[in-house]
């Protein structure tokens, strides 16, 4: 059985109505680029949706993780799409295109992207997580709560198969490089640096016991790439789940309660997330509270599993009452901050303010700034 690679590459390619939605038009030009794909085999099957103003790619394949050709499908297709939004006039067309040529790898490039390649297991459940106006390191609290946390995941204590722990391979996004921390021997170690979100990333988890693949998420940092802020690095996560792994329950659970990230407004403020289905992604007030979105499927011989007509399965898995008092928490969250309008901690601080415009406002006072006597 060959393996099986899932990838979730994603871009903004503009947006209708300011940075709201991806519109109809643009999804219509990403199916009939990965349809056409799947005709000619170089992808399995795929599922096209979007997080708010980010159009999301996930595909399923067997040409393992940062293939050209699979990466070169979903820059071509992000490049229709953004000159499909100039001519609709939509909103910021092609924001996260920073580069203009293709070099085998839409890393760097802008877009963004989590991939796993498996051994697909008897049964091999997926949840893919996409979020809108916040960045990277916030899928840093819940991939510890899911894979290091025996407050959130029973498994680590009552499922033999998980008792062995953890992995977790961390980014240093500012320096650009990794280490890897066993968890639960290195659990304190690892919190005192995914703590700083803004800087180290969790960008990998593995089972320790057997090195088994249980999650990829996406490091991009936009504004390292263009050295301005050009737009939050809206993440995309991938965990796999049960049979020795976290539950898709386990999976699922610290979203129960929002939590605070970075990014809603122009990229510089603290939000609090909020879990929605797939009708409400899309951010409103003060251009949040950032989105997240959960999709549920299985991989059966190396595609999504399908109904009968070829459709893939897809659970819309935080469109469910259980997350109603998240979201409430968010709303209640968000007036909170607000109320505190350019106030820190409402924004970002001082640090990872430095890759917004306010540089350059800060910049006209320089000159009138007088030493103290
Ligand atoms: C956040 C985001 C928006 C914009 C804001 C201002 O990731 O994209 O909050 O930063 O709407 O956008 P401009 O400067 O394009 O008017
Ligand atoms: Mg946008
Ligand atoms: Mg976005």
């Amino acid at each position: 059985m060959p393996k099986v690679t899932i990838s979730i590459i994603k871009c903004d390619v503009g947006s209708l109505a300011g940075h709201y939605i991806v519109p109809k038009p643009l999804f219509n030009v990403a199916e009939k680029n990965l349809k056409k794909a799947a005709e000619k085999n170089v992808i399995n099957s795929y599922y096209i949706f979007n997080a708010g103003d980010d159009l999301e790619l996930l595909m399923v394949h067997e040409k393992g993780e940062q293939n050209p050709e699979i990466h070169k499908l979903a820059w071509d297709t992000f490049k229709e799409c953004a000159s499909k939004a100039s001519q609709l006039k939509l909103y910021a067309a092609g924001q996260d295109l920073l580069k203009d040529a293709f070099s085998g790898n839409v890393r760097g490039l802008g877009p963004g992207v989590a991939e796993i390649e498996i051994e697909e297991r008897a049964s091999d459940p997926i949840v893919v997580f996409a979020a809108d106006k916040t960045s990277a390191g916030s899928f840093n609290y819940p991939l510890f709560r899911i894979f290091a946390d025996p407050m959130n995941t029973a498994g680590l204590v009552i499922d033999p198969n998980m008792i062995c722990g953890f992995k977790f391979e961390v980014i240093d996004t500012k320096e650009n490089k990794s280490i890897i921390l066993k968890c639960p021997e290195e659990m304190y170690e690892l919190l005192a640096l995914i703590g700083t979100v803004g800087r180290y990333i969790v960008s990998r988890v593995w089972r320790a016991s057997d090195n088994l693949i249980c999650a990829a998420s996406s490091v991009s940092k936009l504004s390292l790439i263009a050295g301005k802020y050009v737009g939050k690095d809206d993440p995309v996560m991938i965990a796999r789940a049960q049979h020795g792994l976290p539950a898709v329950g386990e999976i699922l659970a610290p979203f129960m309660h929002s939590y605070f990230v970075q990014g809603w407004m122009r990229g510089s403020h603290w939000g609090p997330i909020m879990p929605v289905g797939l009708k409400s992604s899309k951010c409103t007030v003060f251009d949040g509270p950032p989105r997240i979105v959960a999709l549920g499927f299985q991989v059966a011989n190396g595609k999504i599993s399908c109904d009968d007509e070829g459709n893939p399965l897809i659970a819309d898995m935080f469109d469910d009452p259980a997350f109603a008092l998240a979201r409430r928490e968010a709303v209640h969250n968000a007036c909170t901050l607000r109320n505190m309008g350019e106030f820190e901690p409402a924004r970002l601080s001082a640090e990872e303010m430095e890759y917004t415009t306010i540089k350059q406002v800060l910049g006209k006072l320089g000159k009138r700034f007088k030493p103290l006597e």
